[in-house]
């Protein structure tokens, strides 16, 4: 099967934060698992480099808009593979490909007659990009400070004839969810979404005059006019995975790929992704069965409240590489935190997870199986039935049922449950007893090759989450067996294979 995944493109008018960095794990972790169920898998991330806030940073810093941007992009580009991102393509807004697509899209909009030219007047938040109606103002008739600056400025733009898409909205949103397919998962946020879609009057603004931001994509039609960005950054799901607006083009190898999952945060549903973009997208003629789905992730706060530059309390994800390692950041992220649901950032919660689950379960038991089988076997383990097979079996199956519900949290407690229970194991077993006796040789070797089994067949699970790590694992039981999926089957260490040397593979963190 093809699976075809995105995530938000990142803003570049700042530096990774651990919200970036959870996004591209948890779709990171989402295609890992689909390879290794053998789907083929088009995993595209990227950047989005234009708009007004970028122009803003980089004439702060007194740099072209085009240089500002490539210092940010390296720094997201260094912090992918630091992190282990595997990623088929990458999306930059500036790239002539995607500009030449988003042209193209505009184009094939304004002669189908979905946009129209008018004056508009009113208040403008700088910050935010966008006009702003009284429905923005708070109890107090003010705009809050979300808005930052707000002028009144009256200028001619372009619209995009957003409102007459509402009841064709709503219909979709009910069809997929009356179908067992939700448009929008977790499907609590569904009615979020559709409250939002019911309010939905206006059209949307689809341009800025050169004379207020020049860092844009043109309108092909007016050289006037740059596009907004979120016209821009929308398209990107679309520009790189090879899409030909062009009425009757050839749009073969996009449609192998499309429909794509696309992951976001919750920030950017309503809106954008809730409304434009399948507005956007049935106005260049897609159909229905043709509609995305949105995968919505939850926020990671700090002590309750929002990260901020202005709090001072932004979490660097390169720093907690540097000083936890991939692994221990890696499952903390993936871990600790509910699909769709906010979770609390704390170091102290990185540090315990990563002792108690990598460090203690996992890393014990691998340590211990691998230390008992080289002290009494040589190493080499004896092909035997096991008690736990039907378990381990299940966990699999639960693990697999958690990951296709993109339920990544809960199918680590499935994988953490079988760890647990072979831990238990050879507490019950105590296999230095059975060393002694020789006639529980058998039972011995049982014992040992459940042991190893089990973690061969961990190593599969943990893939996703914790790559390296896996394959270090893999390296340590001397298994060089395919990975995927389908080798999670029971029994597949043959009779008399040699298992390698334990080398510790979570160090314990030690607390300051
Ligand atoms: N550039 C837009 C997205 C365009 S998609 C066509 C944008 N960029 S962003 O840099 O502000 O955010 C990128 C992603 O990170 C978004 O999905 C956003 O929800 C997510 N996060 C930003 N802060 C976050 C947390 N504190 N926690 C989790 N994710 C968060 O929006």
């Amino acid at each position: 099967m093809n699976f075809f995944l995105t995530t938000a493109i990142d803003y570049t008018n700042g530096a990774p934060h651990i919200g970036h960095a959870y996004e591209k794990v948890l779709a990171d972790a989402i295609a890992r698992y689909r390879r290794l169920k053998g789907d083929a898998v088009f995993f595209l991330t990227g950047v989005d480099q234009h708009g007004q806030k970028v122009q803003q940073s980089a004439q702060k810093q007194g740099v072209a808009p085009a240089e500002f941007v490539a210092g940010i992009t390296s720094q997201f580009l260094s912090l992918w593979k630091t992190l282990d991102i595997r990623y088929d393509a990458w999306a930059a807004t500036v790239d002539p490909v995607h500009k030449h697509c988003v042209q193209a899209m505009l184009q094939r909009l304004w002669e189908t007659g979905h946009f129209y030219k008018a004056k508009q007047a009113g208040y403008y938040s700088v910050r935010q990009e966008q006009f702003l109606t009284d429905k923005e103002r708070g109890p107090d008739g003010e705009f809050g400070p979300e808005w930052g600056e707000v002028v009144l400025i009256e200028e001619e733009n372009y619209f995009f004839k957003l409102a007459g898409h509402r009841q064709w909205l709503l219909d979709f949103i009910d069809a997929r969810s009356a179908a067992g397919k939700p448009f929008v998962l977790p499907d609590f946020r569904v009615a979020e979404l559709r409250n939002a879609v019911e309010k939905l009057s206006g059209d949307l603004c689809i341009s800025r005059p050169k004379s207020r931001l020049e860092w844009g994509i043109e309108l092909p039609f007016d050289k006037d006019f740059v596009t907004y960005v979120w016209f821009d950054a929308l398209s990107n799901y679309v520009s790189f995975a090879g899409y030909d607006p062009t009425p009757g083009a050839d749009n073969a190898v996009f449609h192998s790929r499309w429909p794509a999952l696309h992951v976001i945060g919750k920030d950017i549903l309503v809106p954008p992704h809730g409304i434009y973009w399948p507005i956007m997208l049935r106005a260049c003629g897609f159909s229905d069965t043709e509609m995305p789905t949105l995968l919505v992730h939850g926020w990671w706060n700090i002590a309750g409240s929002k990260m901020s530059k202005s709090q001072g309390n932004i979490v660097d994800p390169a720093e907690l590489v540097k000083t936890f390692g991939v692994a221990a950041t890696r499952y903390y992220l993936l871990s600790d935190i509910a699909t769709g649901r906010d979770a609390d950032f704390s170091e102290e919660r990185l540090i315990l997870r990563y002792n108690t689950d990598l460090a203690n379960s996992l890393g014990n038991l691998l340590n211990r199986s691998l230390s008992m089988a080289k002290r009494y076997r040589g190493g080499a383990v004896k092909k035997s039935a096991s008690p736990l097979a039907a378990f381990i079996a299940e966990k699999c199956a639960a693990y697999c049922r958690h990951m296709e519900a993109f339920e990544v949290h809960a199918a680590i407690e499935s994988a953490w449950e079988i760890i647990g229970r072979c831990n238990g194991y050879v507490e019950e077993t105590a296999p230095w007893k059975l060393a002694k006796d020789p006639a529980c040789a058998e039972k011995l070797d049982g014992v040992l090759y459940t042991l190893a089994e089990a973690l061969r067949i961990l190593s599969i699970l943990i893939t996703p989450i914790i790559p390296e790590s896996a394959e270090a694992i893999r390296s340590q039981l001397a298994w060089e067996g395919s990975v995927t999926l389908a080798q999670c089957e029971w029994g597949l260490l043959p009779d008399g294979h040699s298992l390698g040397d334990p080398v510790p593979v979570f160090p314990r963190i030690e607390s300051k």
